[in-house]
């Protein structure tokens, strides 16, 4: 998932980029490269593939120059390939750009530098703003209305600014998405310009030397003081201090915080463990994730323009685990929304079922790792027999991404606990998006409105993601009354009761308690034996039409003496139930990327308080590459 790194300062910038590029190898990337400042010039060195490439095709040893910007690249736009590779320059080679995230509104912007006499070389979307940069600088300097009109908009008026920072300031007015950029100009010979909106960057100060990274990890050997850049402010980091802006270009104070991680620590950014981290990285991911596949409120998969979806009439979800669940908790939206008979089944049943599949089938795989065998095993079959294949896989490159005929690719970044957490919400995030690509195509404008009122609402998700994760401490006192419990059961209905099978899941590969899920209204049919006092029940209640039903089955679980947590977004006020958990209001389809966040949470906190390994728990491994 991309990374960038910079430096300014006493020091050669070249082993500072590299070393804090390799740093942020764990993060996963497809392309590696650097700029430097050298006197009027700017010097680029990039390169598909790793960033030990860099040092292996270019003599990096001989830049003597002690200001420079560095990336690792995750396409979004454009394959991975030596011309996509960041930094990114002008047509005048007078700025040079690195850049992790979106610009949402490229396609615009670049029509409009074209329309101004721009040429761009690569297909990435970074590109347009080094150039929008030489846009706005150049009308800066040469058109006085221009100028003194920008002064007025901006709280510049009466103070000098820098040309370059104000460029940048228009330039991001422009666009539209997520970024961190770093950017050099050819006669600016000591500072980085820096501009952050909801991709990640830090800025570490040292002695007469500055840095900028993704994360503290990839400086944290050359400081432990740093700066945090919030979305919307604009930065210059020179070696003898680092300036900060606001939207508005005033100048902003920013306290330096010191940060006290040891090595591993620094691994997992501060958190104690893989798993939290990447808990909480779900509003991020999740925002990559759906990243340019919805533009303007439609949907965009260039990646299945081969696609006849008409032709088909079943689609089989394959996966194992979690994989499988993310299946199970988006049948419905292929179902209801695409008029398609869905069937989720797990890979080692499928690949030995001799399913009825055929020319007319689609058949759907979902892996974090792509090297699961039993999935790998189950997509040649499915081929064999002649079905249409999509994979929705987190690792570019995986095996299943090379056997199947069509790839969608999660940007959750690299998952290293063993318990799956943000590869789920991504993979149900893009398991809905072709959903609602698969409904467009086969039904046509009809169901256009109903998709741009759920693309404008699954947009929102990564922010109430984020209003869940906010709450996480509700989550860590329940863990202390359900640690010691002996069985745990989970329950919903709908998609409600697959959010369920995924969080018995997550309890007991983590903290080993003996956890089952069952739809809520089949408790009565003989599970209903198995409550007694204190038998803590999480039920899932996100659907209004069906809430009542679930919370009535519940309450005989209460009467049965069962503990109650209830996880809804509805208002549920009901006196007898233990524990009520408030998640945000959402389409149903798309509730169980919420409802599933306290589930993570409750699982990882129960596993601490038994003081369990949780990114490595006994018995299991990250990928099943055996049967
Ligand atoms: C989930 O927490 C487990 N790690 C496991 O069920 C996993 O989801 C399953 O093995 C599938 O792995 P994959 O997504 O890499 O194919
Ligand atoms: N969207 C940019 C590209 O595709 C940057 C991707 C990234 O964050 O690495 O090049």
């Amino acid at each position: 998932m991309c990374g960038i790194v910079g430096y300014v300062g006493s020091q050669r910038a070249v082993p500072v980029l590299i070393n804090g590029l390799l740093s942020l190898e764990y993060r996963g990337y497809d392309s590696a490269g650097l700029a430097v400042l050298n006197n009027k010039n700017i010097d680029v060195f990039k390169n598909q593939g790793r960033v030990k490439n860099l040092t292996d095709n270019f003599d990096l040893d001989s830049v003597a120059s002690k200001v420079g910007i560095a990336h690792t690249r995750w396409a979004t736009h454009g394959k991975p390939s030596d011309l996509n590779a960041h930094p990114h320059l002008d047509n005048s080679k007078t700025f040079a750009v690195v850049h992790n995230g979106i610009i949402e509104n490229y396609d615009k912007v670049k029509k409009f530098l074209i329309a101004n006499g721009y040429e761009l070389y690569s297909q990435t979307d970074t590109e347009v703003i080094p150039n929008l940069v030489h846009y706005y600088y150049n009308k800066l300097t040469n058109d006085v209305e221009f100028r003194q009109a920008q002064m007025l908009t901006y709280s510049t008026r009466y103070s000098s600014v820098d040309d370059v920072l104000l460029a940048l300031r228009c330039a991001t007015g422009d666009l539209t998405g997520s970024y961190a950029i770093e950017l050099l100009a050819s006669f600016s010979p000591d500072q980085v310009y820096i501009a952050k909106k909801d991709s990640p960057m830090v800025v570490g100060s040292g002695e007469g030397e500055n840095f900028i990274a993704s994360d503290i990890p990839a400086i944290l050997q050359h400081t432990k003081n740093f700066y945090f850049i919030e979305d919307g402010e604009l930065g210059i980091v020179k070696p003898d201090g680092v300036t900060f802006f606001n939207g508005s270009l005033e100048k902003i104070n920013k306290e330096l915080k010191s940060i006290e991680w040891d090595a591993e620590a620094s691994e997992k950014n501060g958190f104690d463990d893989y798993m939290l981290k990447e808990i909480f990285e779900q509003p991020r991911a999740i925002r990559e994730t759906i990243g340019t596949s919805i533009v303007d409120n439609a949907i965009a998969l260039p990646e299945l323009d081969g696609v006849d979806f008409k032709k088909f009439n079943m689609i089989y979800i394959v996966a194992c685990g979690t994989a499988m669940h993310a299946g199970l908790a988006t049948k419905s939206i292929f179902e209801n929304l695409a008029h398609i008979p869905t069937i989720v089944d797990m890979a080692s049943e499928f690949r030995y079922r001799n399913p009825l599949i055929d020319d007319k089938t689609l058949c759907v795989f979902i892996s974090q790792s792509g090297e699961t065998a039993d999935t790998i095993a189950a997509l040649k079959l499915a081929k064999e027999q002649g079905a249409t294949t999509i994979s929705v896989v987190n690792v570019i490159g995986s095996s299943i991404t090379r056997v199947s005929d069509y790839v969608l690719y999660t940007h959750a970044g690299p998952e290293i606990a063993v318990a799956s957490t943000k590869a789920f919400t991504c993979q149900v995030t893009t398991l809905s998006i072709l959903a609602m690509e698969i409904a467009s195509k086969r039904i046509g404008s009809s169901i256009d409105s109903k998709i741009k009122e759920l693309c404008k609402e699954l947009s929102h998700i990564p922010d109430k993601v984020k209003e869940v994760l906010d709450n996480a401490d509700e989550m860590k006192s329940l863990a202390k009354e359900l640690y010691k419990s002996k069985d745990v059961y989970f329950t919903g209905r709908g998609f409600d009761a697959y959010v369920a099978t995924e969080g018995a899941l997550k309890l007991k590969e983590i903290s080993y308690i003996h956890a089952d899920s069952y739809p809520s209204g089949e408790f009565k049919h003989g599970p209903i034996a198995l409550i007694e006092k204190d038998v803590p029940v999480i039920g899932i209640a996100t659907n209004e039409d069906i809430n009542a039903k679930t919370v009535s089955n519940l309450l005989e679980l209460l009467t049965r003496g069962a503990n109650v947590t209830l996880v809804t977004n509805q208002k549920i006020e009901n006196p007898e139930i233990q524990h009520t958990v408030k998640i945000p209001e959402c389409s149903p389809l798309f509730a169980s990327i919420l409802a599933i966040v306290p589930l993570q949470l409750l699982s990882y906190y129960v596993a601490k308080e038994k003081g369990l390994d949780v990114d490595k728990p006994r018995n299991l491994a990250k990928s099943v590459t055996v049967e």
